[in-house]
């Protein structure tokens, strides 16, 4: 089978190397995707363990249609009933971009009338009651005329760990958390430190990393329910991912906000992923000791000063850090933020900077690194 994780864009690379860490055989990355082969195992194997994607689908087909006609037999063509059983649902989607078939509700209404008409005449059944309790979502996407199609097999996006029951104002996503922290490089023999730690995804995606845990382990998937994935398979990958875990490593995890209603979220959620052992701590940052964190790293989503009135104060906040950074010996810095100007305001120009979007929004990774 053809397979492709999705991701945000400027992750594509991380996506990339985490499948051929996987062993599988990768196809090629475009934006927002990464193309690869791989058997039902695999399929199981990348929704449990890809930490930076947002799902795994099934590529059922691509092609090129200029007219609803053309769209409806190159659909109809395709081998739908591979997957979708007679009593199976089977919703379709649609996102088209600067393509000649441009209405997305009559793109998603030929494509339903397409797959209809093959799985009945496949199925031999005029009624397909799609009540299985099976769901296959089908994906279709254009763009400049090209079409391409996928089932889905994640169900809720990937990001959704099952560990943050709830959250604070501006969450990061848990996929661009682990991001941030396979960026930075961080090993687990560092101590690792979040000073706008907010809920404190960025350090429990860490934990997660250093005892190498399955980031799906806690959650359920679309494809549990699919008859054609063998149960042994699913149980074998679930298994080899239990057996993977390495409990006893002792970590240095430190996470501090301003807020102590946020601090009361980050603790439940790192609870819930099973960790007791990050410290979160109520603190302003111009209120730490930052020459005690020595040979540290520090990865940080601070407030962005999106909001005109938040402004002054972020970009007071932005100089002030560069002060307090000099202090900390030895340390390496990873900053998102969407201040085209962090770095003139944190007085010093980053070893790396790139570029990644949290939640649509352009920011940048700024890398100080240890001196
Ligand atoms: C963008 S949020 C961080 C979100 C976090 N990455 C998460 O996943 O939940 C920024 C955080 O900075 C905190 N903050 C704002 N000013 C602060 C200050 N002076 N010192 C420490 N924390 C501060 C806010 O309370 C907020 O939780």
């Amino acid at each position: 089978m053809e397979l492709i994780a999705t991701c945000a864009f400027g992750l594509e690379k991380l996506v990339y190397d985490e499948l051929k860490q996987l062993g599988l055989w990768v196809i090629k990355k475009e934006d927002g995707r990464v193309i690869f082969e791989g058997d039902e195992l695999a399929l199981v194997r990348a929704n449990l363990w890809l930490r930076c994607a947002d799902r795994v689908q099934i590529k059922v087909g691509e092609f090129k249609a200029l007219s609803f006609d053309e769209l409806f037999d190159q659909v109809n063509a395709l081998p739908w009933e591979k997957y979708i059983g007679v009593n199976d649902a089977f919703p379709v989607d649609a996102v088209s971009v600067k393509s000649t078939l441009h209405s997305e509700p009559a793109i998603q209404s030929i494509v339903k009338k397409s797959i209809v008409k093959r799985l009945q005449q496949q199925h031999n059944s005029e009624i397909l009651s799609e009540n299985s309790g099976a769901q296959y979502q089908v994906m279709v996407k254009s763009n400049k005329d090209e079409f391409i199609v996928t089932i889905d097999s994640s169900g809720d996006s990937l990001h959704k760990r099952g560990y943050r029951t709830k959250t604070n104002e501006a969450p990061m996503k848990e996929t661009l958390a682990a991001a941030l922290v396979k960026l930075s490089e961080w090993t687990p023999d560092r101590t690792l430190i979040d000073p706008f730690c907010g809920s404190g995804t960025i350090l429990i995606e860490a934990a997660l990393m250093a005892h190498n845990i399955a980031p799906g382990l806690a959650r359920t998937f679309t494809f549990q329910k699919w008859p054609w994935i063998d149960q042994t398979l699913i149980e074998k990958a679930y298994t080899e991912a239990r057996d993977a875990q390495t409990p006893e490593v002792k970590l240095r995890l430190y996470g501090f906000d301003i807020d102590s209603e946020v601090l009361t979220i980050a603790g439940k959620n790192a609870g819930n992923a099973g960790f007791k052992n990050i410290n979160f701590q109520r603190s302003d940052f111009t209120d730490l000791d930052f020459s005690k964190f020595e040979n540290a790293t520090f990865i940080t989503n601070p407030p962005y000063g999106e909001r005109l009135e938040e402004l002054a104060y972020v970009e007071k906040m932005y100089r002030e850090l560069g002060k307090k950074f000099k202090e900390s010996q030895g340390s390496s810095l990873f900053i998102i933020t969407s201040h085209e100007n962090f770095q003139h305001l944190f007085g010093r120009l980053a070893d790396k900077n790139r570029k990644l979007f949290n939640g649509g929004l352009k920011c940048y990774l700024f890398s100080y690194l240890a001196k």
